[in-house]
């Protein structure tokens, strides 16, 4: 197992550029898949640009089923097995790769710190730091990133994104690459991997800011992108898994048939289908849709939460669309009802439509999922242009 120090040398040179998508040369121009290995997936994907054009070089999806009794080195393992299976299968001959974390293993912070030069920061970032992170200051990798200047109460300032990344959820990820014989290039945080997707599909925000919901299994990464920056960032515990506990409590089903229920029926939304599940007796699909209506009550809850927040920082400040990605975009009619509630354009991601021609073999309905992975393919190719 490799060292702390290991990891800690691994990530001297990943700071906040990095994490911000502003990395300057770190390793060589080498190729660099990007990796993302969720609760419930891992994806893969290579990109390549002949000319002027995109193109998939390799591209994987595969859940990862892990039993629910396996022990944290049994599902390390078995995701190192799942992965490494995938590259073969794939022909993904790469040596590194760019991966992200979010949830509870990182923190994101906007702080507003006196005006210091870049060095200055970094020299006394963790004491500066500390007041800011709810984790002990040694268990955490810092980054930083200074979003620019101002003047407060007469004071020159400026506002920094901090980033605090729990060293042993790094350390667990870099094991995960390690096993499979690639080099981590870049730590990424999931709503960043996604900034990076909004700047290369040419997602304007002219009619306002653009709220991105990434919906996974276990979490969803919220984020505010405002003239292409990322202003709020959050994780909300509550996604895909939390819509199928609430249908497997509702119906009394074992998680799988509830999984495969949420993915037949999702939610009802206007009344001729709830009209027409009544008339059948259609208690699978009422049941799904009342279920999940409840969970997506407590999302929406959280959201307008973070939109109030935002509102709140500036009186120009307004969220013109939402974007949604991650598995559970998928869910039928969740941006139906989005919309509905929220009275915003709610759109899926497409996060290779700057790919004119996708491979054949690569599902449309995948698309929303593969969100991260996209703006972690994407990083070479800005960082090293
Ligand atoms: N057609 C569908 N309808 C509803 N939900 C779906 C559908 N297809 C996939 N999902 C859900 O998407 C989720 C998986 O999404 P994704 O692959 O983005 O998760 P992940 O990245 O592994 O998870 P996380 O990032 O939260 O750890 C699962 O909960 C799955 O049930
Ligand atoms: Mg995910």
């Amino acid at each position: 197992m490799a060292g702390l120090e290991a990891i800690k040398a691994k990530f001297a040179a990943i700071d906040l550029k990095a994490l911000q998508g502003k990395a300057s040369f770190l390793f060589g121009p080498t190729d660099v898949i990007g990796v993302d290995v969720g609760s419930f997936s891992i994806k893969i994907l290579q990109l390549k640009k002949e000319g002027l054009v995109w193109k998939v070089a390799a591209w994987g999806y595969a859940p990862i089923d892990a039993k629910a009794e396996a022990s944290p080195d049994e599902k390390k393992q078995q995701v190192i097995n799942r992965l490494k299976a995938l590259l073969i299968e794939k022909g993904a001959q790469v040596k590194h790769a760019a991966t992200a974390i979010s949830g509870n293993a990182v923190i994101v912070r906007y702080v507003k710190f006196p005006k210091l030069t870049k060095g200055e920061l970094r020299a006394t970032l963790a004491t500066e730091a500390e007041p800011f992170i709810p984790f002990d200051i040694n268990d955490v990798q810092l980054g930083f990133h200074i979003l620019g200047d101002l003047v407060e109460e007469g004071q020159k300032k400026m506002e920094t994104v901090l980033v605090a990344a729990k060293k042993d959820v790094i350390l667990s990820r870099v094991e995960i690459l390690d096993g499979v014989g690639l080099k981590p290039t870049v730590i990424d945080v999931d709503s960043f991997a996604l900034e990076s997707v909004h700047e290369a599909i040419g997602a304007g925000d002219k009619m306002g800011s653009t709220l991105y919901l990434n919906i996974g299994h276990t979490v969803t990464n919220l984020s505010i992108l405002e003239g292409g920056v990322t202003r709020v960032v959050r994780d909300v515990f509550i996604a895909g898994n939390t819509f199928t506990k609430a249908i497997a409590k509702a119906l009394q089903y074992d998680p799988a048939k509830a999984e495969e229920a949420k993915k037949a029926h999702g939610l009802l939304i206007d009344a001729e289908e709830k009209e027409k599940a009544l008339a059948d007796g259609n208690r699978d699909a009422l049941g799904v849709s009342q279920a999940v209506s409840g969970v997506l009550k407590d999302l929406v809850g959280e959201l307008h939460r973070s939109v109030d927040f935002y509102l709140s920082q500036g009186p120009e400040r307004s969220i013109g669309r939402i974007v949604l990605a991650g598995g559970s975009a998928r869910l039928k009619n969740l941006a139906k009802a989005l919309a509905g509630e929220l009275k915003v354009p709610v759109t899926v991601m497409n996060p290779l439509a700057f790919v004119p021609a996708l491979p054949p073999d690569l599902p449309p309905d995948l698309l929303p999922a593969l969100g991260v992975v996209a703006g972690l393919a994407l990083r070479r190719n800005r960082d090293w242009a």
